[in-house]
């Protein structure tokens, strides 16, 4: 093993996977991809390595076969199992007195890379999953990357898997709460994940038609939001729908945490803005507001044939990356075209929207409120 990186010669005989982080529609697509042009085009075997990080730390891996990955392609979550709290360099240990130690495991992660006679490792993750990546790369593994996330917050691909699917569950949502905020008069506050990126509110927002989207990029303003809601009811319009990123605060305040838990790659858990949000609306305009926080119904379920698609793209060429010794990469989407990318420009920084994009300029231009 070595890790000298670009174009390596290596003789690919044994390939690790694994998917980190948290789950998203899309990860058997990349698995069954990987796996099936592995061991169809090069002969090669491919190990699967169980709950991300944590299964490369406590050496827990497997064999897959063909018949693992067949009729995978549709099902959402992992058949890998991941975790978000396997970081081997911020492993968590709990102690016999039940405290929890932070320990540097990352020994441990490249002694079973060793063990299990690996001579790549692909790993599939979001941001925290890249910055591992990156890490046991200069250790000296060979790692590809596949970025996945609802979040879509990682620069250097256009986006990532996962996005389209946590899109298409948040629009429907929204376009249920349509009918009954009509039925009722109602303001209705939708909580969206995303992280600190307002991408999934903006698609979402605009796509259901909603008539104020609160993103992290955009700090908000009570009485912009009072403002909109008020006017649309005086001209008749005896609703609103709210789309509120987990992310969103207002301007000079602070983001809403639920939870801090040391334990995570990301100790900070989001959550609880979109009922913040509508309790203020009530208190400031009297109109009756209920709230709904989408959560993890936004990772579930079936991948959209988008995603389905991208993370067999995403798959193959991950293979033929990890094949030709191209480590240290990530593929990436570029336009319509798969490509690879160094994972460190990759987890550079984060992909938040631009807040003069084409899409927030025209939701603005029909109307829209971004609270400011
Ligand atoms: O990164 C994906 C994501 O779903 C974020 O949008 C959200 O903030 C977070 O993960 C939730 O994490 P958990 O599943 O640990 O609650």
């Amino acid at each position: 093993m070595a890790a000298t990186g670009y174009c390596e010669t290596i003789k690919l005989r044994r390939l690790g996977i694994l998917t980190g982080g948290g789950d998203c529609p899309g990860l058997n697509a990349v698995i069954r991809a990987v796996t099936k042009t592995a061991m169809t085009r090069f002969g090669v075997t491919v190990i699967g390595i169980e709950d991300g990080f944590e299964g490369l730390i406590e050496g827990r891996m497997h064999q897959l076969s063909n018949l693992d990955v067949s009729g995978i392609l549709s099902l959402g979550g992992t058949i890998l199992g991941t975790s978000n709290k396997g970081d081997p360099f911020h492993y968590p240990v709990v102690e016999t007195n039940q405290e929890v130690k932070i320990i540097d495991a990352s020994q441990s992660a490249l002694q079973n890379y060793k063990n299990w006679d690996l001579d790549a490792l692909v790993t599939i993750g979001g941001d925290g999953s890249m910055h591992i990546s990156q890490k046991l790369y200069e250790l000296g593994v060979n790692v590809v990357g596949v970025p996945k996330t609802i979040d879509n917050d990682l620069e250097a691909t256009d986006v990532s898997f996962g996005y389209d699917s946590a899109l298409f569950v948040a629009t429907e949502a929204i376009d249920r709460l349509h009918t009954t905020a009509s039925a009722h008069h109602r303001v209705m506050v939708i909580e969206v994940m995303g992280r600190y990126a307002g991408w999934i509110a903006l698609g979402a927002g605009v796509a259901g038609g909603a008539d104020i989207i609160l993103i992290p990029e955009i700090p908000f303003h009570w009485d912009s939001i009072c403002k909109k809601v008020l006017e649309r009811s005086k001209h008749g319009k005896r609703f609103s729908i709210v789309c509120v990123a987990e992310g969103a605060r207002p301007a000079g305040g602070t983001l809403t945490v639920k939870e801090i838990d040391g334990k995570r790659t990301d100790a900070v858990r989001l959550g609880g803005v979109g009922e913040k949000v509508a309790k203020e609306i009530y208190l400031l305009t009297g109109l009756e507001t209920r709230y709904t926080v989408l959560g993890h119904l936004q990772r579930g379920g079936s991948p959209t044939p988008f995603d389905r698609l991208l993370g067999t793209k995403f798959g193959t060429l991950a293979c033929e990356l990890a094949a030709a010794g191209e480590f240290g990469k990530m593929v990436s989407l570029r336009g319509t075209e798969v490509t690879a990318v160094w994972i460190k420009d990759a987890i550079a920084r984060q992909r938040l929207v631009p807040i003069e994009c084409q899409l927030v300029q025209s939701a603005r231009a029909f109307g829209t409120s971004f609270g400011d």
